[in-house]
């Protein structure tokens, strides 16, 4: 009887055994699925504050091809507001992406925000208040950050220039994003 009943405690055990293993690996199964999903989800969903694609158009879509020629010019002066009114795409380079529409600003667009702060600010100091003089010293500090970014190591000419000897990187050409791609882009996206 008691040798019977052992054998049964052994098989009921190994019963339990395996179904708790099977049990188990359903377990993680069901959480790898649910972790993919909710990875999926976030991406798509763009509502996680750290969870979105990083550019507006992928790198690998935006080849650094472009050349710009530094030519001297009279349009975008500091003074001309209407000219610098028309760097910016209708939405002033914001953005909603996502099902939830979730809102961007494109880094070229903030940028040329900041600097048409500065140029602002250069006009005509009177206009500034405290939260204007704040808002210049961000972008003053936004441009220069974004300049070590770009980190252009284009060689630029010393030469004899009016004022003396100098640089005025005149005439240089500069390989560049195509950044007619990007008012594209925005026009798609903003409509
Ligand atoms: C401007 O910045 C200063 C220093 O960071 C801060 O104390 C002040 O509250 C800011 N003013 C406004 C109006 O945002």
């Amino acid at each position: 009887m008691m040798e019977r009943r052992r054998e049964t405690y052994a098989s009921v055990g190994a019963a339990v055994l395996l179904a708790g293993a099977i049990l188990l690996n359903i377990c993680f199964i069901l959480v790898a699925m649910h972790n993919q999903g909710g990875k999926q989800l976030h991406l798509n969903s763009y509502t996680t504050e750290s969870v979105f694609p990083n550019s507006l158009i992928p790198y690998d879509e935006h080849p650094y091809d472009a050349q710009l020629t530094i030519e001297e010019t009279l349009h975008y002066g500091p003074t001309n507001d209407e000219e610098w009114l028309t760097l910016f795409p209708k939405g002033g380079g914001y953005v909603r992406l996502g099902p939830d529409r979730r809102l961007f600003r494109v880094t070229m667009f903030h940028q040329l925000y900041c600097l048409n702060i500065i140029r602002k600010a250069i006009v005509d100091a009177s206009w500034i208040n405290e939260e204007d003089r704040n808002t210049t010293t961000f972008c003053f500090n936004y441009v220069h950050q974004l300049s070590l970014c770009a980190a252009s190591t284009r060689l630029e000419p010393v030469k004899q220039l009016t004022s003396g000897i100098g640089v005025n990187g005149l005439g240089m050409e500069h390989t560049c994003r195509d950044w007619s791609l990007v008012y594209t882009s925005l026009e798609q996206h903003v409509k």
